[in-house]
């Protein structure tokens, strides 16, 4: 597992990941119909940088993570600006529940390939949906494992094949399951020499029922 409490502190040093951040949401803004009323949840929300950028579209955002140390910078942030749209809460959806039926817009960026039994947390992000609530997710494509190559205790998702994923979404029970392009993220080898590596994503979006 990658130690994300321990890359917490660090983690919005890379000005790489606050750009990221900004064109997701800039991504999801033009995928989904938001509206400023919307509920709205972001699961494995880190630091918080993408909840930044969207909140302008929606009315709050509960910004869920696993990682204690995530949700406490998540949390020192939202206190700094002294936002109250926004709230920090600690949230494994693989063992936990959120709320039934409360939000209208659960979503998340570079976070399903992490999460195991991930059936089990779409389960959950379903059940955490209103009927007609959008699903909105920016992952990897397959890649064969060389995104966490210097992760020897990477145990999650190597990316996803789109019809692997359609497949589990469905299973939960999503209905309206569309893959978009989301371009692409880069990352940086330190072997021999520093080479940097691009990444291809994608957008999927989908909705529980009304
Ligand atoms: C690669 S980081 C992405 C963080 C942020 N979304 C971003 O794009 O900068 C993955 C995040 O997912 C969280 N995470 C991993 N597994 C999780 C799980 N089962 N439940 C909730 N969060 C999880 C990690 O703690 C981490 O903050």
């Amino acid at each position: 597992m990658v130690d994300f409490d321990d890359l917490a502190a660090t983690w919005d040093d890379d000005p790489r990941r606050t750009q990221r951040s900004q064109e997701f949401a800039k991504l999801l803004a033009a995928a989904v119909p938001l509206r400023t009323d919307m509920r709205a949840l972001e699961y494995g929300a880190g630091t918080g940088q993408m909840a930044l950028s969207l909140l302008p579209h929606v009315g709050t955002i509960v910004l869920a993570d696993a990682s204690a140390g995530m949700v406490e910078v998540a949390a020192s942030r939202i206190a700094q600006l002294d936002e109250p749209r926004l709230t920090a809460t600690q949230l494994d959806l693989t063992t936990q529940s959120a709320e039934p039926q409360s939000f209208d817009l659960v979503y998340s960026s570079l976070v399903l390939h992490h999460v195991d039994p991930l059936p089990t947390a779409l389960n959950a992000m379903f059940a955490t949906l209103k009927p007609g609530g959008w699903l909105a997710a920016i992952d990897l494509e397959q890649d064969g494992g060389a995104y966490h190559a210097q992760h020897a205790d990477f145990h999650g998702h190597d990316g996803f094949a789109h019809h692997q994923l359609q497949d589990l979404i469905e299973g939960a029970g999503f209905t309206d399951i569309t893959f978009r392009a989301a371009g692409h993220t880069t990352r940086t080898a330190h072997g021999d020499h520093e080479e940097d590596r691009e990444f291809a994503l994608f957008l999927v979006t989908a909705r529980r029922p009304a």
